[in-house]
């Protein structure tokens, strides 16, 4: 299935480009070279207390240079240094006068570059391997001499480059890692950034603070001031309007602007009914009564439902709620006098993935609160953009969000109604799934379990199944569950819930719900499942 679509909003971008958080800031650059953990990279490095971005691996010495950083890393990739096309290296970004480190793809492309020897191993090197360490040098210092690491690689070093010294070894990799100390250039195979590789943040903090010279200052927490400086610098006297969704990103973003701008700012939040169990109420709670955000909470629960009469196709659905919820959001804010900016909660990992960061606008793709249409022509206050979401949950903790907005699992924009598989989101069904979905919720939660999933959640197919209770058989509906670990929704394993949870929760599911008569676990991975059902 596909998300529903957000058509681009008209903003004016961030002036000046970039995210970092003030020119003072410390700050590591990440060229990303396409690997699968560049992202990781970037959060562990800020892990360290240092600021990082990560840039394409086109940006170029001189866009590096704009940022002065302490220290550039090179990410890994899944190309060979020798195939045609395969990214390369800017010679130039070894004249900065900052140290670099490369990491797997990265470290060939020093070799290579340098004078060292790489070449295509003939086996590959992938998952747990265990590293050598002939002499620590700065970059490995304070590690065992046998460790184990993660490895995923077919190239490898096989000499460094001349004047380096190559400090470890693997089973496969006759140089796992090399530096040279005078030119602040170092190299490793493995991966640092993974948490099967136990040595991998010393490794890192390493590079940051004993080369980098970094003070690890940086927190999340400490951009709170530097965002309300900037919050203010933008709208300067203006009025700003905020969709809430209830989930963390718009949550937080619309907090730090209030404590920005304070009353200037109104919160939008439109209740289409497709909501979980008292969700709403906790949104209106939290923002009116504790926060005392002027909040416009829209029950538009039948509207929606009106809208929805008779839909059954998935696409259908989110199409109308989408439309539907830029109706009543616009319709709001016309009743708001002289409002020129729109706040919105997009995150890093958004303008990572929009190829954005250098001041292009971006708007979420996977839009929490359905896609704003291009001519409400507001101008964007985006204060999240430089955060990944475990550091907006971290900001969202700081400015007092209750612990229930600040872990509250990913939920999607159209809401139970693409939960309801193969048929009409009725009033009915929308009642029997949202019971379900609290008894759910309530035991993963009494269990213990509920951060530890990316997402749980029932799912209603139009079917309906004979059980019998009692003396007589009864023709009910079905209930499944869904529970997925995942990372980031791109990938996600079904979780293995305990069959004592599972059995508890089964039965009060149709103890508790007359219309449920049967209940049934997804145990269906993505790929090549996906995490909804439709
Ligand atoms: P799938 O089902 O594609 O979901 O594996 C990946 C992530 O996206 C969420 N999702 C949506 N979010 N509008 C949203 O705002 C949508 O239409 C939508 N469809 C899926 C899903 O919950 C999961 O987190």
């Amino acid at each position: 299935m596909s998300p529903s679509s957000a058509p681009a909003v008209a903003a004016a971008a961030e002036a000046g480009g970039g995210v970092s958080p003030e020119a003072a800031t410390e700050e590591v650059v990440v060229l990303d070279y396409g690997g699968q953990y560049s992202q990781l990279i970037a959060r562990r490095v800020r892990e360290c207390g240092v600021f990082s971005e990560l840039l394409p691996h086109h940006a170029g010495a001189a866009e590096v240079a704009r940022r002065n950083p302490r220290g550039v890393i090179l990410s890994g990739g899944p190309a060979s240094v020798y195939e045609q096309g395969a990214p390369p290296l800017d010679p130039e970004l070894l004249e900065l006068g900052v140290p670099v480190l490369g990491i797997c793809y990265g470290m060939q492309l020093l070799a290579r570059e340098l004078g060292g020897e790489v070449q295509r191993a003939d086996v590959g090197e992938f998952g747990r391997s265990q590293l050598t360490v002939h002499e620590p040098g700065r970059l490995l210092s304070g590690t065992p001499h046998q460790q184990s690491c993660w490895m995923s690689h077919r190239d490898t070093v096989f000499s460094a480059p001349p004047g380096f010294s190559a400090l470890a070894s693997s089973t496969a990799s006759p140089v796992a890692a090399f530096e040279s100390a005078q030119r602040a250039v170092f190299g490793i195979q493995f991966h640092p950034e993974v948490v099967h590789t136990p040595y991998g943040q010393q490794v890192l903090a390493n590079f940051l603070e004993d080369v980098c010279g970094c003070e690890r200052t940086w927190s999340p927490v400490s951009v709170i001031e530097d965002q309300i400086n900037r919050i203010r610098a933008q709208v300067g006297e203006g009025r700003a309007i905020c969709g809430l969704s209830g989930g963390v990103d718009s949550s937080v973003a619309a907090l730090l602007v209030h404590r920005a701008i304070g009353e200037r700012l109104t919160c939008v939040f439109v209740d289409h009914g497709l909501m979980r169990k008292n969700e709403g109420a906790q949104v209106i709670t939290a923002f009116r009564d504790h926060f005392h955000v002027p909040l416009v909470a829209v029950d538009a629960s039948e509207r929606f439902l009106a809208g929805l009469r008779g839909v059954s196709d998935p696409e259908e659905k989110r199409k109308r709620i989408g439309a539907e919820f830029i109706r009543v959001f616009e319709e709001e804010a016309a009743k708001l006098q002289d409002v020129r900016f729109l706040v919105q909660g997009t995150l890093y990992s958004d303008v990572i993935e929009s190829g954005g960061g250098n001041g292009t606008a971006t708007i979420k793709s996977h839009h929490n609160v359905g896609g704003l249409p291009e001519d409400l022509e507001f101008e964007l206050v985006e204060p999240l953009r430089a955060l990944f979401k475990d550091e907006v949950r971290a900001v969202g903790a700081e400015l007092g969000l209750p612990e229930r907005l600040v872990w509250r699992q990913p939920f999607p924009g159209p809401g139970l109604a693409i939960r309801i598989v193969g048929g009409e989101a009725t009033r009915e069904r929308l009642e029997t799934l949202r019971e379900a979905d609290a008894i759910l919720q309530d035991e993963i939660r009494k269990a213990g379990l509920y951060r530890e999933l990316w997402q749980s959640f029932c799912v209603l197919p139009d079917i309906r199944t004979v059980g019998v209770q009692g003396d007589s058989r009864t023709y009910g509906n079905v209930i499944a569950i869904r529970a997925v670990t995942s990372d980031d929704a791109m990938t996600a394993d079904w979780a293995r819930l305990p069959y004592e949870l599972l059995e508890r929760i089964a039965s009060r599911m149709i103890n508790e719900i007359r219309p449920v008569g049967r209940v049934v676990l997804d145990i269906t991975s993505k790929p090549p499942g996906t995490i909804e059902w439709e």
